[in-house]
């Protein structure tokens, strides 16, 4: 067993950061790498790195004259998507990481990732990857220093965050950091071949510690499983220090909505994985919408604080979109496509005979022939009698968000965006109405507490399935989800300018299974209402879960919806409610006595109402 040091790390002779030293010797000592390299973020480290997963195959470089500067990982088929169920919040107390959190006693966990981590990173480099989420050096930015054995993750975490010397720079000799262990879990013997896509088929752990604000993860290379400032550090850590210090970490995008005027309003809104953040992010407005611009400020993560007056602003912590791709094409999300001309990532989706990439969704009609995300070859026939996929339904682009067309000039700003409006929504094919606004703070906060969502393939597991999503944020709250839901309340009384809140539902269908409205660049007519609402210019009619508006509400301009179209799309059905808050009420009592008393009066007064409407 090889003992690293302060000096024999390999650190860069400029760092100063004594604490930082002795945490990668600690590591590097516990692990067992083959070699140390910090990296500086730059793009000759950039192509060194993806130069050399193509010669081991874990990288496949697309067609330049295509997609410039661009690559294909394909992973193993059992690592995928994330693990809720190897997801862990281990704090001292259970209670603490509450009923919707895996808990494991911190001591206990820990003694299991010395077993697991020792010597897992044998045969392989030990990458330093120091990162900013937030734009470097500002005051609302945090910094977090992940050692990962993977440089697939390397690579992915310069696009997505602001990784390198840089953020080395910014933590000078003192500064604080959040350690994030990260391993495939796939040492390497003397001599022993890599696989394409190492990792550990068997066991998986992403484990969190809420106190002291550490990170460790084992056994996977995907996605949020792996690249860590994303769902451990930004949300699900970061959800513990807002709570500490009066902010919001949430699952959500920002967008900027500007009038032909040229007025401005930001909203931020949470939808549960792949239900629509980054569509929403980018949408283009229909023709007819002369003059409206919708800007792009994030499409997955809001850090929200309180400005001095009164208001809330939001920045987005990530420097790139980490993005589903199946379902991604110039009528869904013009904007995306445009974002990935060059400089892109795809992981799990399908290589074309001229070597670029192809998802299910991308075009009407598939090419004739593809080499699917597992390694086959693909046609429209042989998908036809297998009902094989090209590209895995959780396949994904890591893209630069600064490529984005619709990008906000504002994005950077290190004060954020003030919010006017929160949005919830959810994957419903029933009962909840295409949109309706909260009554007020507290009312909003029951119904984003409550929010319903069919699960889909970012997490493994079944698929289709109705679960309780609460502020799309159940997979990454990392404390006990009363307390978060009491802190919502409590942000409420705190903040003079409150946001109003609306729920969506883009995802009603009709007896047929056919979704009812047509979303995607159609959502702006929603939008464009909730705005209006904000600007307190438009109408609604009064329901019982919220105002709801009235067709002449909506700006239909080259839209062939008509008034009997829209009925069906927002009509609160009585009985299907009832049947609802009862789920509301299951779920507040599977959650025992943390769930705030006002919630509990909420959907009581809720239910009144429907029986009120019910018996009439
Ligand atoms: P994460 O990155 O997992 O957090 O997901 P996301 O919320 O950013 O998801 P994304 O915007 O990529 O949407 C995922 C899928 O939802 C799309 O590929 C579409 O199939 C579907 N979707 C998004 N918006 C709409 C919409 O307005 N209507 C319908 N019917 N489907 C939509
Ligand atoms: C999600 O699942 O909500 C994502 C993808 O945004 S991942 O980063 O893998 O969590
Ligand atoms: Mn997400």
């Amino acid at each position: 067993m090889k003992t690293f040091t302060a000096a024999t790390i390999n650190a860069p002779a400029s760092l100063k950061h004594a604490g930082l030293m002795r945490w990668v010797a600690e590591i590097a000592t516990l692990t067992q790498p083959a070699a140390i390299h910090w990296a500086d973020g730059s793009e000759a480290e950039y192509d060194r790195l993806c130069g050399e997963m193509v010669d081991s195959g874990m990288f496949i470089k697309l067609n330049p004259a295509l997609r410039p500067n661009s690559y294909l990982a394909c992973s193993d088929p059992t690592d995928v998507a994330r693990v809720e169920d190897r997801t862990f919040i281990c704090s001292k107390r259970r209670e603490d990481a509450g009923p919707t959190n895996n808990w494991q006693d911190p001591a206990e966990m820990t003694a299991t990732l010395r077993g697991l981590f020792k010597g897992c990173m044998a045969g392989r480099t030990l990458y330093v990857i120091p990162f900013s989420m937030g734009p470097l050096g500002s005051p609302i930015a945090h910094i977090g220093v992940e050692l990962s054995d993977s440089p697939y993750v390397v690579v992915n975490m310069r696009t997505m965050t602001r990784m390198g010397s840089a953020a080395l720079d910014v933590l000078g000799s003192d500064g604080h950091f959040v350690p994030c262990v990260h391993s495939v879990g796939a040492p390497l013997a003397e001599g022993e071949k890599d696989s394409r896509w190492p990792c550990n088929r068997s066991t998986k752990y992403i484990v969190h510690f809420p106190e002291t604000r550490e990170i460790w993860s084992y056994g996977s290379g995907y996605g949020g499983n792996a690249l860590l400032g994303k769902k451990c550090f930004a949300l699900r850590i970061a959800s513990n220090m807002a709570r500490d210090e009066g902010w919001l970490a949430e699952h959500m995008l920002i967008l900027g909505v500007e009038s032909p005027e040229g007025e401005k309003t930001y909203v931020a809104a949470a939808f549960p994985s792949a239900c629509g953040k980054t569509k929403f992010a980018m949408l283009i407005p229909p023709r007819s919408f002369d003059g409206w611009k919708i800007s792009t400020v994030g499409d997955d993560i809001a850090w929200i604080k309180p400005g001095k007056d009164g208001r809330l602003y939001a920045i987005n912590p990530e420097a790139g979109f980490f993005g589903v791709a199946p379902g991604t094409s110039e009528k869904t999300n013009f904007n995306a496509l445009a974002t990935l001309k060059e400089n892109v990532i795809f992981t799990n989706v399908a290589l074309t005979d001229d070597g670029d990439v192809w998802w299910e969704g991308m075009t009407k009609e598939p090419p004739a022939h593809l080499i699917d995300w597992t390694g086959q070859d693909w046609t429209p026939d042989i998908a036809k009698a297998t009902g094989r996929k090209a590209a895995h339904p959780n396949s994904r682009f890591t893209a630069p968000a600064r490529q984005c067309p619709s990008i906000d000039p504002d994005w950077e700003n290190p004060a954020g965006v003030p919010i006017s409006a929160f949005i919830f929504g959810g994957r419903r094919a029933t009962t909840v109405p295409l949109v309706y606004e909260a009554f007020n703070w507290n009312s909003g906060v029951y119904m984003a507490a409550t929010l319903g969502s069919e699960t889909t393939a970012a997490a493994v597991g079944e698929q289709g399935i109705v679960r309780r999503d609460p502020f799309a944020m159940l997979p990454f709250c990392g404390y006990h989800i009363g307390d978060y839901f009491n802190h919502w309340l409590k942000m409420g009384r705190a903040i003079a300018a409150k946001p109003r809140i609306f729920c969506v539902n883009w995802f009603r269908m009709n007896e047929r299974g056919e979704f009812m409205w047509p979303g995607f660049g159609e959502n702006m007519r929603v939008l464009k209402w909730m705005v209006e609402r904000v600007r307190g210019r438009a109408g609604a009619k009064e329901t019982d879960l919220g105002w709801i508006p009235e067709y002449d509400d909506i700006d239909w301009s080259g839209s062939d919806v008509t008034r009997a179209d829209y009925e069906p799309l927002t009509a609160v059905d009585v009985a299907a409610w009832h049947t609802e808050l009862q789920q509301h009420a299951d779920w507040f009592a599977s959650m025992g006595s943390a769930v705030p008393k006002q919630l509990d009066l909420k959907r009581e007064l809720l239910g009144l109402r429907l029986q009120r409407d019910g018996a009439r």
